[in-house]
């Protein structure tokens, strides 16, 4: 299984903020947005984690992660994405790291109190994502369930009413996405939709969703990310990282601290 966050886009809704840094460099609580969905990859056991970034903050990814996982077994790639072409695009970017392999993609602004490894480790085939209930659906995908629970429809960003679950932004492909992906067409707004992909394992009765209870976050507005800050302090979700990232982030202060000392920084 590889990983892939996708870590790219304007985010116009939080400038100024975002005039300087990338959204998920801005800080959760104690650390970067990134540190989550990384945490949430690293948790389920993937080595090898593909990062997708704007050009304009690649120095910045770099600093931040460049070094620090490496000596602890952890493979972190970087691409560059020139346009926010949309979600889909990361399959098709990411073609020749995820080579003949399944994949795990995270939206890197979407943070998960739960720990989802289970799914991602048991997964064999076909898709799975995992959706959650909302009050404003028509901002996200949104999957409609049969009485048994089974997905039957998804929609993105839907006018009219279908559902409240929102499919969250962490999806679980086979390889057959990456050829999936080259299919997808442009939506109304431009952009090759994730949708596109998860209606495309759907036709195939090869789409599973699970729901979960715990929180979700994503930190894209004023107030969500300050809310997610809050709840990630109050929940202490920051004290359930994974050894490895709590351990990388520790060794990664004290070099800093040390060359601030030297005033390298
Ligand atoms: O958060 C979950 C939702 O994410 C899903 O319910 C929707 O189905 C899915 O389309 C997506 O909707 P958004 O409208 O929230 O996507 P947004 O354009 O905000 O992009 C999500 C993140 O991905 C954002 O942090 C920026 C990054 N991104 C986005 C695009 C389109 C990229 O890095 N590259 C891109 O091309």
């Amino acid at each position: 299984m590889k990983g892939i966050i996708l870590s790219g886009g304007t985010a116009t809704r939080l400038f100024p903020l975002t005039a300087t840094t990338s959204k998920q460099l801005l800080p959760v609580y104690d650390r970067q947005m990134i540190f989550y969905p990384l945490n949430t990859l690293i948790k389920a056991g993937i080595k090898d984690i593909l990062l997708i970034v704007a050009p304009e903050h690649s120095g910045q990814y770099l600093n931040l992660l460049g070094s620090i996982l490496k000596k602890h077994g952890i493979n972190l790639y970087f691409e560059v994405q020139k346009t926010p072409r949309g979600l889909a695009d990361a399959f098709i970017m990411g073609e020749s790291f995820i080579d003949d392999d399944s994949v795990t993609m995270i939206l890197g602004d979407n943070i998960f109190e739960n720990d989802l490894s289970k799914e991602i480790k048991q997964f064999k085939s076909g898709a799975h994502v995992f959706a959650k209930k909302v009050s404003d659906p028509e901002r996200f995908g949104v999957v409609k369930f049969d009485k048994n629970k089974k997905a039957i429809k998804i929609t993105e960003k839907p006018k009219k009413w279908i559902s409240d679950y929102a499919v969250t932004g962490l999806y679980i492909y086979d390889n057959r996405v990456i050829g999936a992906a080259k299919k997808v067409k442009p939506s109304g707004r431009g952009e090759i939709e994730i949708t596109a992909l998860h209606n495309f394992y759907l036709k195939l009765g090869e789409l599973t969703v699970s729901t979960f209870s715990g929180e979700w976050l994503d930190a894209g507005t004023f107030d969500s990310l300050l809310e997610a800050g809050n709840i990630v302090k109050k929940k202490k979700i920051y004290k359930n990282f994974d050894p490895i990232i709590e351990k990388a982030i520790i060794e990664f202060n004290v070099e800093l601290k040390e060359l601030a000392k030297k005033r390298l920084l």
